[in-house]
């Protein structure tokens, strides 16, 4: 990796949070792939683009995007090893040779200056120390009028694994999560739309646009499957700690009790395809001024 300022986040992707995302990858896109079509839209990528996809994870945005680009090029850019090894995987196994992954801290990653059209990113621009330096980066290394297009969660009062997460908490007699406390770099640090807006002008980006998106993801094909992967990824882990301050989950009484309540809480979403959960997030695009 080149420099690196994102130490938490780096140390978080490249453990047990990078690894479950790569191990299920598939179950990942199942669960955000709703956002694929209006972020491609949004992103209107012309077929010799130069397209960056930040925080490319497992990449699945990244070959979207290389396919749409399919005389250009695209680049994913990431913090975590096992992903983006994922990632590079799929993309040679697709026949994507014109796709490159690199890991890096997007926040200070040498990008080349103005070296691409597009940017985009799912769920990947949310997790900076310091957004208006991360943006700025992005926005060198887009040439003039170049495009910007991520979705970052919005109002988690919106987003019904939250609100599961928030019953099963209840369930098990633990504190409910303060949903405004300060914000940090995290899943919702971009909830609130004039923070957005502030932090692109200020990052050198104009047009500026939020606009609500809501996507329904497939978590599972029974409650106790999404179960077992809701308390596999970082919230999951997170929470199950909460239950068992004796030490790491190991398959006792702890794991079982949360297991147990993610099922009954997870069981209120079944659909004849399985469980399926809605999520609330912002679609913003903006302009490299
Ligand atoms: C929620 S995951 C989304 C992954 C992928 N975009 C997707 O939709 O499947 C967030 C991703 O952002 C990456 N990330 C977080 N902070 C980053 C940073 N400062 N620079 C580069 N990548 C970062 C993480 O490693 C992780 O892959």
């Amino acid at each position: 990796m080149s420099q690196l300022v994102n130490t938490v986040q780096s140390q978080a992707w490249n453990g047990a949070e990078g690894r479950h995302w790569s191990e299920h990858h598939d179950r990942w896109n199942a669960i955000n792939e709703g956002f694929d079509p209006p972020l491609l839209k949004a992103c209107a990528i012309n077929p010799d683009d130069r397209v960056l996809d930040i925080g490319c994870g497992t990449g699945h945005t990244t070959r979207l995007a290389a396919r749409a680009a399919h005389r250009g090029s695209a680049l994913g850019l990431d913090l975590s090893a096992p992903m983006l090894a994922t990632a590079r995987r799929l993309a040679a196994a697709q026949g994507l040779h014109h796709t490159a992954f690199e890991q890096g801290d997007a926040q200070v990653h040498p990008l080349p200056t103005a070296g691409f059209d597009t940017a985009l990113s799912r769920f990947g621009t949310m997790f900076f120390q310091d957004p208006v330096h991360a943006f700025a980066n992005i926005a060198r290394a887009l040439r003039p009028g170049g495009r910007l297009a991520f979705v970052c969660m919005a109002d988690p009062q919106r987003t019904e694994w939250v609100r599961v997460f928030d019953a099963v908490r209840a369930a098990l007699a633990l504190p409910p999560q303060d949903d405004t406390a300060p914000q940090g770099p995290g899943m919702f640090s971009l909830r609130d739309p004039a923070l957005i807006h502030r932090t692109l002008a200020a990052a050198g980006f104009t047009a500026v646009r939020t606009e609500a998106v809501d996507a329904t993801g497939h978590f599972g094909h029974d409650a106790a499957d999404a179960a077992d992967h809701l308390l596999g990824s970082g919230p999951g882990r997170h929470l199950a700690a909460q239950l068992d301050p004796l030490g790491p989950l190991d398959g006792g009484d702890a794991t079982g009790r949360a297991r147990a309540a993610f099922t009954a809480a997870l069981a209120r979403h079944e659909h004849p395809d399985g469980i399926r959960l809605r999520t609330a997030a912002w679609l913003v695009t903006a302009t490299r001024g």
